[in-house]
């Protein structure tokens, strides 16, 4: 669909939104919200916007007190920035493309997760003030060694650069079932944090997401993004938040064999954790622009109907989108309250 809805044209309910859509189910979201605010009240809670992807919901977030921001991609900087909301975000990622937030920097507090030599040089050059030194805590991903995090900070601090912290993001952690044993591991992970955090000094250690929320209790500020949206993946873990993302089909066919068609297929879902979940039957098989349900009642369902699919990994999904369309109810006849852009996407 092209981009030209403005929040003065809102389809008035969901039943004139174009489909597929990602709908937003409002109370739910703001009750995920302050729950993770009882935990990680103000600006020690630093949002990863690359689950939503959405300036919209960062301002939402900001209001409520949480003006600090963390993003995968320099876009997702950027983005932020463009939006007046560069008071203090983190790229918790490595690039070489660092001149492109050293380009913005004077119109924002910006900082970037270095972890090499190279990373370092490219923010240098780059034009980038401040930096965390990324440790690797047993994720197979960035992050330096513990051992090498000091030498980087003499590195960075010697070419003029603020190193404000470290950071340590123990993403093979988060689904970690048994919660005792979450707890255990992201321990064990935080002492490797910490330490690196005793060699290089600042005032910050960054880490954690929404997994993590509650067993990590050793970071000064934590870096969870999924929680305000959730999806399937996450919701087989013991956590309080509910998941207020739902992707809304149009149902195209109803066959006599038992079968009902949704015009809400792959290319509109990130598949990466399985199908999406559908709370009235089964999910038959997603294809490119269609999925097959298998209802409980199928006399109940005619073309035209509404259904709404539950993601099985929210980040992907949101990225295949143009907008979440905001809602206080999932009936056809609900009103539609607000279009958020999903503005961060890309590169
Ligand atoms: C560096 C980093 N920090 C934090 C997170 C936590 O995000 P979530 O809220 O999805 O657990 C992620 C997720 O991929 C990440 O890559």
């Amino acid at each position: 669909m092209t981009d030209t809805t403005t929040a003065s044209s809102l389809p008035a309910t969901l039943r004139q939104t174009p489909t597929p859509a990602l709908v937003v189910h409002l109370p739910t979201f703001d009750r995920n919200m302050a729950t993770m605010a009882e935990s990680w009240p103000g600006p020690s809670l630093r949002p990863h916007v690359k689950a939503f992807k959405s300036t919209a919901m960062a301002r939402r977030l900001a209001d409520a007190g949480h003006t600090s921001f963390c993003a995968a991609t320099p876009r997702e900087i950027e983005g932020l920035v463009a939006a007046g909301l560069g008071d203090d975000v983190l790229l918790a990622n490595e690039t070489l493309d660092a001149a492109r937030l050293g380009r913005i920097s004077d119109h924002a507090q910006i900082t970037v997760a270095v972890d090499s030599d190279v990373t370092l040089d490219a923010a240098i050059h780059g034009g980038v003030r401040s930096v965390l030194i990324d440790v690797e805590v047993g994720l197979p991903r960035c992050g330096c060694d513990v051992d090498d995090a000091a030498r980087l900070a003499d590195l960075a601090r010697a070419a003029g650069l603020d190193v404000r912290g470290v950071m340590g993001y123990e993403g093979h952690l988060m689904m970690v079932m048994d919660r005792a044993d979450r707890a255990r591991r992201v321990e064990a992970a935080m002492e490797i944090l910490l330490t690196a955090h005793a060699s290089v000094g600042g005032t910050i250690v960054s880490g954690g997401g929404t997994g993590t929320f509650d067993t990590n209790r050793w970071c000064t500020e934590l870096q969870a993004g999924s929680y305000l949206l959730m999806d399937n993946q996450y919701d087989t873990l013991d956590l309080p938040f509910e998941k207020s993302l739902s992707l809304m089909g149009t149902v195209i066919s109803v066959s006599a064999k038992g079968w009902i068609v949704v015009d809400a297929g792959l290319k509109a879902l990130g598949m990466d954790h399985g199908n999406p979940t559908w709370d009235h039957g089964d999910v038959f098989f997603c294809s490119d622009e269609h999925t097959t349900l298998l209802p409980r009642e199928p006399g109940e369902w005619s073309v035209g109907d509404r259904v709404h699919l539950w993601p099985g990994h929210v980040d992907p999904t949101v990225a295949r989108h143009e907008q979440f369309w905001v809602v206080d109810g999932l009936d056809a006849d609900d009103v539609v309250l607000d279009r958020w852009p999903i503005d961060l996407r890309h590169w």
